[in-house]
């Protein structure tokens, strides 16, 4: 299982600090929020902490766009350092167009789906991407309530992933701890989100270990 701690439940004061303990720890990628204040309720950050944050960050960029347009910053989006680069399927009209672009780009493409939206929209595009991000909370906050119909939408996935011998990488996202993280990964998935599970938890680097040996 790869472990993201997303920087959203960080402390902005001390992003360097938190950088450092995410590069000393066993997590694998750093998930990074993006929000527009249009396709979410909320607005979080940009390029300028993304680009900063690359060059003292050793882990992977799993940049999360919840954004209308996504296909108008993607070249922005892998300037700024991202390895990863996840669309909603909600907010991309030629979500097949935006995909190759991501991958014409350099980057590894990523389709997330809100709670509402069924994973058989995926199947078309399913050979073409390198992950699906379920989103197992409605996305634009950190610290909300994990949504149970999740683990279904999961294993309905992992079964067609597994029929079609594909590769593609399972995330989820939203309200993931150390309370569901194992019963997450029986269910199917292989990468696991977690914001406040991690930053703000009483020992950050202590959750990530809990979580790589769940
Ligand atoms: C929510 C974001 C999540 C968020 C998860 O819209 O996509 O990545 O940071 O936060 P927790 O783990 O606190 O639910
Ligand atoms: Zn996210």
């Amino acid at each position: 299982m790869l472990l993201a701690p997303s920087l959203l439940a960080a402390d902005f004061l001390h992003l360097e600090k938190e950088c450092a303990l995410i590069n000393e720890s066993a997590a694998d990628w750093l998930h990074l929020d993006v929000m527009d204040g249009r396709f979410v309720p909320n607005i979080s950050y940009g390029f300028p902490v993304i680009s900063q944050l690359r060059p003292i960050c050793k882990k992977t960029f799993d940049v999360h766009l919840m954004i209308e347009e996504p296909e108008r910053y993607a070249e922005d989006f892998k300037k700024a350092g991202a390895d990863n680069l996840t669309v909603h399927y909600e907010a991309c009209r030629h979500l097949h167009r935006n995909l190759q672009q991501i991958k014409d780009l350099g980057m590894k493409a990523g389709v997330a789906i809100n709670p509402h939206t069924r994973v058989e929209l995926l199947y078309d595009v399913l050979p073409m991407i390198d992950l699906v991000l379920v989103m197992s909370v409605n996305p634009g906050f950190g610290g909300q309530k994990f949504i149970p119909h999740s683990y279904d939408k999961i294993k309905t996935l992992r079964q067609e992933i597994d029929r079609l011998q594909l590769s593609t990488l399972i995330e989820v996202d939203g309200g993931v701890d150390l309370a569901n993280a194992a019963a997450l990964v029986a269910a199917g998935a292989d990468v696991l989100v977690a914001g406040t599970a991690v930053f703000k938890a009483p020992d950050p680097a202590a959750a990530i270990r809990a979580f790589k040996n769940c």
